[in-house]
């Protein structure tokens, strides 16, 4: 696996819309349009980006130019795709929206880019699943603002070039390590957007509750932002459901308590865990002794396929430190028998011992 990739299903797998995942829901886009914030000083965290971005555009602005073209690399959920309207709003540029999976073929790109404005801001969401013919004509866009348009087919056929309006790419990606490096290098800035510390995300759910009108005091807000694992969306997420459990069981007010009653209701822990981390990791521990145990062994304990354990559960637990992948299976580290409560065994990797079973369910 590339450092870049994020690790998680293109496709759907089971458990994308679980409370705790990191990609959008169906009906969640309104919701989060209401809460995206609109301009550069508004957004929370991420201050590398912001410094490099807030200098590309304000270096644009000077020179009565468009800006150059920006990739925005990161997990679901980060901001890429809030950060793309503010682009275009610090810029009071236009914005087309599009996406790597909606252009099928160069045709489609060639439409779009020749009905460009000049200095229109081009999102191209998604970028790592554009098809190839227009990944190609892509290059040419970005570098030369020209297109060779095809007429006819077969030997008959010839490339009729056709200029462009200068304009900006903002392309979006939870894959950068899958764009192929002619793309990659096309682009004048790269934004890598990082999880979010507790801190920062405790401002996000403040100012969404704010924007909600939910009354939150800071202990509730910590509570939240704790779970969230590093991700504005899931902040924002698990604040609705908190919040709808306040105004069914209390007064509406959110405070520690409240928060922690809501999402142990909704089997989230204080971690961030929830039902399919914890039994992932507590079939783990419990029935292999914290590994090493092969992944499908630990996908059939759990009654899961190997691709949801792989792809949705593992991600999260090895970030967080409780779970590590070897060539012979997985393991559990030390924190992951604290975190479950668990005693150490005397012979668990970290123990002052230190020696481990050799790999009995290892694959
Ligand atoms: N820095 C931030 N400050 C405040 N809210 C944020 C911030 N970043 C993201 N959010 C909120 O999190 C939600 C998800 O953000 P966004 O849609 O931009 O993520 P994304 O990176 O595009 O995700 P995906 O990879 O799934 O497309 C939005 O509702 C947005 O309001
Ligand atoms: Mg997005």
């Amino acid at each position: 696996m590339n450092g870049d990739d994020y690790g998680h299903a293109d496709t759907a797998a089971d458990g994308t819309d679980r409370l705790v995942g990191a990609e959008a829901e169906s009906d969640e886009s309104a919701v989060e349009a209401a809460l995206r914030p609109r301009e550069l000083s508004e957004f929370i965290g991420q201050s590398k980006v912001r410094e490099q971005l807030d200098l590309v555009l304000k270096a644009a602005r000077r020179r009565g130019g468009t800006a150059d073209h920006v990739l925005l690399s990161g997990a679901p959920g980060l901001g890429k795709t809030t950060l793309s309207m503010i682009i275009a709003a610090e810029m009071s540029a236009p914005i087309r929206i599009t996406s790597g999976p909606a252009i099928q073929h160069a045709g489609d790109l060639a439409a779009i880019l020749s009905s460009l404005q000049e200095g229109e801001i081009l999102f191209l969401d998604e970028i790592h699943r554009m098809s190839r013919p227009a990944e190609e004509m892509l290059y040419m866009a970005m570098e030369d603002y020209r297109v060779d348009v095809i007429v006819g087919k077969g030997p008959g056929a010839t490339a009729i070039p056709l200029e462009l309006p200068p304009f900006t790419l903002v392309g979006a990606t939870t894959r950068a390590g899958l764009l192929p490096p002619p793309l990659r290098d096309r682009f004048g800035f790269t934004a890598h957007m990082e999880f979010y510390e507790p801190g920062e995300l405790e401002q996000v759910v403040h100012r969404s509750a704010r924007l909600l009108d939910v009354r939150t005091d800071a202990e509730g807000a910590t509570e939240i932002a704790g779970r969230s694992r590093g991700t504005p969306r899931i902040a924002n997420r698990l604040l609705r459901r908190v919040r709808d459990y306040a105004q069914v069981k209390a007064d509406g007010m959110i405070d520690r308590d409240i928060a922690s009653r809501a999402l142990a209701v909704y089997e989230v822990d204080e971690r961030g865990l929830d039902r399919l981390d914890r039994a992932v990791l507590g079939a783990l521990l419990k029935l292999f002794g914290g590994g090493p145990v092969g992944l499908s062994t630990l996908s059939v304990a759990v009654g899961e396929e190997r691709e949801t354990v792989e792809e949705v559960a593992e991600p999260f637990l090895v970030r967080e430190g409780l779970l590590a992948r070897t060539p012979r299976g997985r393991i559990a580290t030390p924190a992951a028998w604290d975190h479950l409560g668990l005693a150490r065994p005397p012979q668990s990797p970290g123990s002052p011992a230190g020696t481990r079973q050799q790999g009995l369910f290892g694959e």
